[in-house]
């Protein structure tokens, strides 16, 4: 069933808090409703809209929301070694990782308390403590707006990498996921080589699914705000991958600066955007309302009276003096509308 809202203000359903109207938000329930949506209202501009974790409105938004309201689990295959299910795209993320920790099963534990929707997590493959959504996505079904019928890709067909995937290249604007597809292990395959996982695990009793989650969950309430509290929308920058001279040449500089291999990409490197805007001098920076949060320079905030259009300013500004000190272009994670 279609539930249609006209003029509504934004800042409920999006974790920065910002207040811009939008002037229609369909929330819709299955492939049927889009069909006859589309159909009838032909939209010529459109966004989906998930939990609103990774979205920022800069300004009104004159277009439709859609936002999907579907969250069944299926299981689909069980094996003695897997168990494979379908989850559709409103279902919490964290939720269900939840559910795969009491199941006894592998392959979501590290990915605790990402603030997401089931349906958003391949859009940018979301990651955290070497993991990345996409070691579990075995499949994800969406919707084409221009055939009006829905498609099942393979992970490879996803094109997933780094915060990407397809439906940020080629199917942005035509794709809206309405299902994802997991296939989680019943052995145990612990990934604990991140940080302080091991460490924090250890000192919870030793490595089980739980310990995993609650170390995760635990590292993660440290570093990152709680939307709840302080408007915020996780990383605000992606990591930037850069040539490997110019890595080099930075490292002669800087010998402490963190910086990771990218797998399959030899003359790649990436660098941590959180280093380069806190030795730029900005961690804990605050202009307008907005700021770099003091535990992770790679969030930005909302002290809860910034707009939209002033989050993209500081942002902005953020970008220009990690350029001028480093001569590195950082870019946003979050979605900018
Ligand atoms: N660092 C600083 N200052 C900071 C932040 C980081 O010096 O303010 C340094 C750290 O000391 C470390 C390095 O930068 O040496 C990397 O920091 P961290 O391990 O905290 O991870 P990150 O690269 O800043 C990425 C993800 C996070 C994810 C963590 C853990 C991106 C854009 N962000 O952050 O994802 O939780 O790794 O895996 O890749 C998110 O996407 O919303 C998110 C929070």
């Amino acid at each position: 069933m279609i539930h249609i809202y006209n003029n509504i203000n934004i800042a409920p359903r999006i974790s920065f808090g910002v207040h811009h109207q939008v002037k229609t938000l369909v929330e819709f329930e299955n492939v049927e409703d889009l069909r006859s949506y589309f159909s009838e209202h032909n939209p010529e501009k459109w966004y989906i809209l998930g939990a609103g974790n990774n979205t920022l409105f800069t300004h009104d938004y004159d277009g439709v929301v859609l936002t999907p309201v579907c969250r069944e689990l299926e299981v689909l295959a069980e094996t003695d070694d897997y168990v494979d299910i379908r989850v559709e795209a409103a279902a919490d993320w964290d939720t269900l990782v939840q559910w795969s920790v009491d199941k006894g099963l592998w392959g979501m534990e590290n990915l605790s308390a990402i603030p997401s929707s089931v349906g958003a997590a391949p859009v940018q493959n979301i990651g955290a403590y070497g993991a990345e959504a996409k070691d579990v996505i075995t499949h994800v079904e969406y919707f084409d707006c221009r055939t009006m019928n829905v498609v099942r890709l393979t992970n490879e067909e996803c094109r997933f990498a780094y915060r990407e995937s397809i439906f940020k290249q080629e199917l942005r604007g035509v794709a809206i996921i309405m299902a994802v597809e997991m296939r989680l292990w019943r052995a145990p395959k612990p990934n604990l080589g991140y940080g302080d996982v091991m460490r924090e695990v250890e000192a919870l009793g030793g490595v089980s699914l739980a310990n995993i989650r609650c170390a995760i969950t635990a590292i993660r309430g440290r570093k990152l705000p709680d939307p709840k509290v302080l408007g915020n929308a996780g990383s605000f920058f992606k990591n930037p991958i850069v040539e490997r001279e110019v890595a080099e040449r930075l490292l002669d500089e800087y010998p402490s600066m963190p910086h990771y291999d990218v797998p399959g990409e030899p003359n790649k490197v990436k660098l941590a955007a959180g280093w380069l805007i806190d030795q730029s001098g900005l961690k804990g920076y605050r202009e307008h309302g907005v700021g770099v949060h003091e535990h992770q320079a790679l969030v930005l905030v909302n002290y809860g009276t910034a707009s939209g259009y002033d989050v993209k300013h500081f942002a902005d500004f953020v970008i220009s003096v990690v350029e001028h000190k480093f001569g590195v272009a950082i870019s946003p994670e979050v979605n900018i509308l």
